[in-house]
């Protein structure tokens, strides 16, 4: 897909205007300051960090957080310093996915320090920061009455997380978002530089894909986030009794989806297979520990796509 150039203001360029104009106005906005040492925070921590991929989705439930995970631990398994940032506030699953359920993130002079999970994964999730496994990600108060009011203060902590956490030197963050047409990627794209691109997660059903190509275009016209390119997740099935390929989808055609039809590259197809699932309700790597499956497979192919994507764009 032919990528637009970044014509969109990044949240840098908007802080120098309104830093011109208080100096203008010789007023100080204390909020504002709070945003620009958040953003400073921010651009310091991710000098550190070579690459950076989200991982997207218009649609929840597709298989994201379970595509981070795996991809994560294939670019381990290449000698990557990988970490992960879980966005989702609502249902944040990474970390029992990577079984840090029970390390809470620890605040030191430095910033809040990611959890370590199998094959030395950093992961920062904001439901490592609740006091305990069940309380729910949310905040009580005025914004109960005000969807407006819920998403500016759900922004100013997503800001807040992002610029607390301090990674150390990383090969690759993976971030992985909410649904793309929620509000929150417009803050990843302006609060993370250098991101090399997002990765899209869809399933082989007509709607997924119909409500994937609005976020594909939100993302990369709006947005201007480059699309590296398309995951299709659940992308059948094999029989564990017969061994036998299923399709899933009615009508999943392995012909050319509406979204390849945009020009946007398909990485690769993951089957279905129940061991992703039960690997990752346990903490566990499924890509280690079924490597000759299909679906780790898939998962080998895609990492390469992907390797070879980032090494070209910036060589490090
Ligand atoms: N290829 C697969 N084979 C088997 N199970 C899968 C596969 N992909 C995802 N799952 C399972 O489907 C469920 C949803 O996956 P996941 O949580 O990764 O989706 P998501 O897109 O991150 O959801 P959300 O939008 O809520 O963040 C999980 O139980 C996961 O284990
Ligand atoms: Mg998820």
């Amino acid at each position: 897909m032919k990528q637009e150039k970044s014509e969109g203001r990044t949240i840098t360029e908007v802080v120098k205007d309104l830093e011109a104009q208080q100096k203008k106005n010789k007023v100080v906005n204390p909020v504002l300051q709070q945003v620009l040492e958040q953003v400073a925070a921010v651009q310091t921590r991710m000098s550190r960090v070579k690459h950076k991929i989200a991982v997207m989705s218009g649609k929840g439930g597709v298989g994201k957080s379970s595509v981070t995970v795996n991809l994560a631990h294939s670019f381990a398994a290449r000698g990557y310093k990988v970490g992960i940032l879980d966005v989702d506030l609502s249902g944040p699953c990474i970390p029992k996915m990577m079984g840090v359920r029970d390390r809470a993130l620890k605040i030191t002079a430095e910033g809040a320090q990611p959890a370590i999970g199998v094959n030395g994964i950093k992961v920062a999730s904001m439901e490592l920061m609740l006091p305990d496994e069940g309380s729910p990600v949310m905040w009580k108060g005025l914004w109960e009455d005000s969807a407006v009011w819920r998403g500016t203060v759900e922004m100013s902590v997503i800001r807040e997380f992002i610029s607390d956490v301090n990674w150390g030197p990383l090969d690759l963050l993976l971030i992985d978002m909410p649904p793309a047409s929620s509000d929150k990627p417009p803050i990843i794209s302006q609060m993370i530089p250098d991101l090399d691109g997002a990765v899209i997660v869809t399933i082989p059903s007509e709607i997924s894909q119909f409500i994937v190509k609005k976020s594909v275009v939100f993302l990369s016209r709006e947005l201007k986030i480059p699309i590296i390119g398309l995951i299709e997740n659940m992308s059948g099935a094999i029989c564990p009794h017969c061994g036998e390929a299923l399709e899933l989808f009615e009508d999943a055609s392995h012909g050319e989806s509406p979204l390849q039809k945009m020009g946007l590259p398909l990485l690769g197809r993951v089957p279905f297979d129940r061991r992703i699932a039960s690997c990752a309700d346990q903490g566990r790597s499924f890509v280690d520990e079924h490597p000759l499956t299909p679906a780790a497979q898939a998962f080998r192919i895609i990492t390469d796509s992907l390797q070879q994507h980032i090494e070209s764009r910036r060589p490090s």
